[in-house]
């Protein structure tokens, strides 16, 4: 029996959006040893002059991230910038009670913003809104904004920045809605006190672009009614709204698994109308934006926490180690966020180094990839463009809970620079190869310039510091061109990138 047909149809002038680079961003979070030991570890043999690891940095700046959600998460419900800044010895330890751990303040806002520029990223900065308000935010504007001659900015100069940090995205708050939240809110509270410190930071800056928070996943009993209330308050003030999202295997089911990106997708949609709804209740002019600010496949870890190291700086948490299966589920989450990339224009891979991350460390040795790193780096060298209407007929399976889906997932980018057009493939099919036939329309003079797969006859095969390329991208011949359409082959469980340049 011969490979499945799967087809594509796209048309150079059906643009279904242009990407903003903002959707390759990726999160940093006090948490486990996402900074101590990760991108802070001043005895590694490969540490720089600020005690970072530059392996770790390497690997970030590989992935091109453009900007970095920081300090939290969980953890920002309780931040309190200013133990983090000034000189590192007089600055307190304190107790991190959403991981529970203790925070050294070692690594502050300063010392973070200079990590930062050396992975050639921006910071999109968190703000305490579960034990703080107006005020502490105002003053944090003031620090990592304002150039000089006031309290809070000459301080920030006395730290030794002298140019201001001039962060473009703040979130207000996080998780606002989870009961494991420090100071958690029903959505009438958060709604108020972020449309007010919204003002307060529109009033110093209307340029900035504001994050209010949406509920903490699709599955909160609150969802989506608490976007509709949080909107109602808000939706003059901000910009964005933020969505977080999860996938988790539940009882070993594959097939559901590899569909979780529809219910990404089904969040997505439901979020685009609630917006719709409230910016038509508000007769309002201006559309507010999604910020996917959390996701990414997150199971492997849970309840696997030990309470040994109670209260450690940098203790192990989170630290998922992903396998092949993960990278398909997270291409297939990218290929969900291009597709949406009108209404969605920023996202954080969450997070970077260590806790749920792409990029591994150990005390000693050199940072590794995991697999999910792949399906991300394509993205963002090769996503970056306009988004084409990407037409899919390809048979599918029945997943139960999401229905009927399709084995194809797809999604092809226009990149006029580079005279290239990318496919992003993910073949979902647990044994059967599929046969692609792509026709592009609008194109002359088409060519295969590669054909990279990630894809293991063991779909659990992961890397690890013995062996960090295990799982590694490979080049796959036969990938041609007849008139106008690419022929491939998607090898069963595949993520695959397709570039082809065109005349
Ligand atoms: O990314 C890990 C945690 O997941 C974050 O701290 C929190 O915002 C979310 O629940």
């Amino acid at each position: 029996m011969g490979d499945s047909i799967a087809r594509i149809r796209v048309d150079r002038e059906s643009i279904l959006a242009t990407v903003d680079e903002r959707l390759f961003g990726s999160f940093v979070e006090h948490l486990g040893r996402a900074i101590y030991g990760g991108v802070y570890q001043p005895d590694h043999e490969l540490a720089d002059e600020d005690g970072f690891r530059t392996d770790v940095l390497e690997l970030v700046r590989e992935l091109r991230v453009p900007v970095i959600r920081y300090p939290g998460g969980n953890y920002v419900s309780a931040y309190k910038w200013e133990d983090g800044v000034g000189p590192v010895g007089d600055r307190p330890r304190r107790m991190d009670l959403a991981w529970k751990a203790t925070e050294p303040n070692t690594v502050g806002l300063d010392e973070f913003c200079r990590w930062a520029k050396k992975a050639d990223s921006s910071v999109m900065m968190a703000i305490n809104l579960g034990t703080r308000g107006i005020e502490e935010a105002r003053n944090l504007v003031e620090y990592c904004n304002h150039p000089g001659g006031l309290y809070w900015s000459d301080l920030r100069r006395a730290h030794g920045a002298e140019k201001p940090y001039d962060f473009r995205v703040w979130c207000l708050g996080n998780e606002m809605d989870g009961p494991w939240q420090i100071g958690c809110k029903t959505a009438d509270e958060y709604g108020k006190l972020a449309a007010e410190v919204a003002k307060a930071l529109k009033l110093f800056d209307p340029t900035l672009d504001l994050v209010v928070c949406g509920s903490s996943g699709p599955g909160m009993p609150t969802f989506p009614q608490w976007e509709a209330t949080v909107l109602e308050y808000c939706y003059e003030h901000v910009d964005f709204i933020s969505l977080h999202i999860y996938a988790r295997k539940e009882k070993d089911d594959r097939p559901l698994f590899l569909a979780e990106s529809v219910k990404f997708e089904h969040f997505i949609q439901t979020v685009e109308s609630t917006v719709r709804f409230v910016k038509a209740k508000k007769r309002s002019k201006k559309t507010v934006r999604l910020s996917v600010d959390e996701w990414n496949v997150w199971y492997h870890s849970l309840g696997a926490e030990s309470d040994d190291d109670l209260w450690g700086v940098g203790r192990r948490l989170l630290e998922d180690r992903y396998n092949v299966e993960d990278a398909l589920v997270v291409g297939c989450f990218l290929i969900v966020l291009l597709r949406h990339a009108d209404s969605v224009r920023m996202a954080c891979l969450a997070q970077l180094v260590n806790t749920i991350a792409p990029i591994m460390t150990d005390t000693s040795g050199r940072a590794w990839r995991q697999t999910i790193y792949y399906p991300f780096l394509h993205c963002s060298r090769y996503g970056r463009g306009e988004v084409l209407e990407t037409r899919i007929e390809s048979t599918g399976y029945e997943s139960g809970e999401y229905g009927t889906v399709p084995y194809l997932e797809a999604i092809a980018v226009l990149r006029r620079t580079d005279s290239e057009v990318s496919f992003f493939c993910v073949n979902r099919h647990e044994t059967e190869a599929l046969s692609l036939e792509a026709r592009l329309s609008g194109f002359a003079g088409i060519s295969v310039v590669e054909h990279v797969v990630l894809a293991d006859p063991d779909p659990l095969a992961a890397n690890g510091r013995d062996a960090p390329d295990r799982v590694a991208p490979r080049a796959e011949n036969g990938a041609r061109v007849e008139g106008d359409r690419l022929l491939a082959r998607l090898p069963p469980l595949s993520w695959n990138l397709i570039r082809v340049s065109y005349s």
